[in-house]
């Protein structure tokens, strides 16, 4: 398959714009799939309400299909339509959070097939903050299922180089346009609204005390850190291995100086093997690492920055053919819990205390 990649530059006139994107609309109309972007990561986007576009997307992601998708809105009145009900709780959620990154599970509505959501009676709903990805929506018909738009078991894309290395060939187009200075970089927090206790499944930018402000006494999944735990995790995708550099990524925890020294004896040893290693350190300690690939993930307090540039860093270190990681280990506070969660993956758990 030939993939039109079409691209929106900064400052592009308002009409141009628009046809690019009513044109993307009609591949998603016909069951085609488009990648877009939004805040989070790049999505790769189907026609929610036909199956066949759900099959479409599985196929080109390589991804097992009881994973279900999520399936993006523009507007509050098509909300309505693709759930049964919507809670008092999912409207204060929305109006606080939407557009945004926050996902909600809901019970589902007939019109939304069984393949969007995995064979499951709900399904996840969110309304991305992205301008570029709003038009989209609903120059698209208003209902666009979306996973990340990586090849399975490869980090997220949040830059258009990495869709088009993982979809080139695979999917009909490639929205490539500016991620925004307001670039989160992981992907949307999940809360399931279906429990009488809403539950978080997956941490992101939205903490849980961010949404507990806002509806009261919330839950966590157990299984979200605890990898030992023997329970299956409640988001289906959360439970297969994501995230994943090519090499082996290892997190190093415990007072900086000796982070450093075990990092630098690592990386020495590897070197004198032959292979190549990589550090992600924060601002404050990076010029103390050797290393053959050495990432800036920003200040120490400043979760936000590591987020937006992790996934980036993954991809990067895999370009550079690096085998051994090593990463300082970040504060598991508001948007640092997200950090961690998929660190933690990328790393398969391998975690050094010291
Ligand atoms: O930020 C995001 O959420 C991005 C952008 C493109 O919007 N999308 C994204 O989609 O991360 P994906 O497919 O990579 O992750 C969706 C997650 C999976 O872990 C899936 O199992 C879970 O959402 N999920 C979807 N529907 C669900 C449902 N009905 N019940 C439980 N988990 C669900
Ligand atoms: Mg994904």
């Amino acid at each position: 398959m030939k993939t039109q990649i079409v691209s929106l530059v900064w400052g592009e006139d308002k009409e141009s714009k628009h046809a690019k994107l009513a044109q993307a609309g009609e591949v998603i109309k016909n069951g085609g799939l488009v990648a877009f972007p939004t805040e989070t990561v790049y999505g790769l986007g189907g026609d929610a309400l036909n199956a066949e576009s759900a099959k479409k997307i599985y196929a080109a992601k390589g991804r097992p299909s009881d994973n279900p998708l999520i399936v993006h809105i523009a507007d509050m009145e098509h909300l309505e339509k693709i759930v049964r009900e919507v809670p008092e709780n999912v409207r204060k959620l929305a109006k606080a959070f939407w557009p945004g990154p926050l996902t909600m599970i809901m019970k589902k509505s007939d019109i939304v097939p069984y393949q969007t959501t995995g064979g499951l009676d709900t399904v996840a709903v969110r309304m991305p903050g992205h301008p570029i990805a709003l038009i989209f929506i609903r120059e698209s018909g208003g209902y666009v299922a979306a996973p990340s738009a990586n090849l399975s078991g490869k980090p997220s894309p949040t830059t258009a180089k990495y869709v088009i290395q993982d979809m080139d060939g695979r999917i009909d187009m490639i929205l490539d346009a500016y991620m925004g200075s307001e670039n989160i970089g992981i992907e949307s927090t999940i809360v399931d609204m279906t429990s009488e206790i809403p539950m978080i499944l997956r941490p992101g930018y939205i903490t849980q005390e961010m949404i507990s402000s806002i509806i009261g006494k919330t839950d966590t999944d157990v299984t979200i850190f605890d990898n030992a735990s023997n329970e299956p995790p409640k988001a289906p995708g959360m439970k297969y291995r994501h995230y994943a550099p090519k090499g082996e990524l290892v997190i190093v925890e415990g007072e900086p100086q000796k982070v450093v020294n075990y990092i630098n004896e690592q990386t020495k040893l590897h070197a004198q093997k032959g292979e190549k290693t990589g550090v992600i350190g924060t601002s404050e300690m990076i010029r103390n690492y050797q290393a053959d690939s050495i990432k800036d993930a920003g200040r120490h307090d400043d979760m936000l920055s590591v987020a937006g540039r992790l996934y980036t860093f993954l991809r990067e270190f895999d370009d550079e053919n690096i085998a051994y990681m090593y990463s300082e280990s970040f504060a598991s506070e508001g948007v640092g819990q997200a950090v961690m969660n998929r660190l933690l993956k990328a790393a398969g758990h391998r975690c050094v205390k010291l």
